[in-house]
């Protein structure tokens, strides 16, 4: 068995989130799409919104599963017996904090080694703050998040007005 675990704030979950996670299931038996606290991140949505999105947005896919964990990113790893951690790559941004998160993770657990994945181009320029950011000022986000997702930005905006 090959499992995979792809962890992130998904705050909320985009299309590029869900490309990349279907693509990581193409090469793991199981992909643990993880909601992790990000110590240094404040969140809009809360935990169990989070992992709601990401249910309602991959309902049907059999090797993914979702959870949520409060911890350190390799306990989970080791507590799902994944052999890999997944991250999406975007731009020469993303690099520095993806490098040392990488290099920080395998220095708390030598077994765990980090795969990056780059994103398809459509979505290259595609992030949770700007899709916040539109929703918030009322913009179309049909295009950017999964369709279940829109509801829980309109609850964003109103809660917010
Ligand atoms: O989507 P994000 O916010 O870039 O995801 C970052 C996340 C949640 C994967 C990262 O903050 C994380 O691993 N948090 C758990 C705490 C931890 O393990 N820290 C040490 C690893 S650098």
């Amino acid at each position: 068995m090959k499992i995979a675990v792809y962890p992130g704030s998904f705050d909320p979950v985009t299309d590029g989130h869900i490309d990349i996670i279907d693509r990581a299931a193409k090469m793991f038996d199981t992909v643990y799409v993880a909601v992790i606290v990000n110590p240094s991140k404040l969140p809009a949505f809360s935990i169990e919104d989070r992992v709601s999105m990401l249910r309602e947005a991959l309902k049907g896919r059999k090797k993914i599963i979702v959870e949520s964990f409060d911890g350190l990113l390799v306990e989970y790893v080791d507590r799902v017996k994944a052999t890999a951690i997944v991250r999406g790559l975007r731009a020469v941004s993303d690099f520095d904090y993806e490098f040392q998160m990488a290099l920080t993770n395998r220095k708390l657990d030598p077994k765990v080694e980090t795969i990056f994945m780059m994103t398809d181009y459509r979505y290259s320029y595609l992030s949770s703050s700007l899709v916040k950011e539109i929703a918030r000022l009322g913009g179309k986000v049909g295009e950017l998040v999964p369709r279940t997702v829109g509801k829980y930005l309109s609850k964003l905006k109103e809660r917010e007005e």
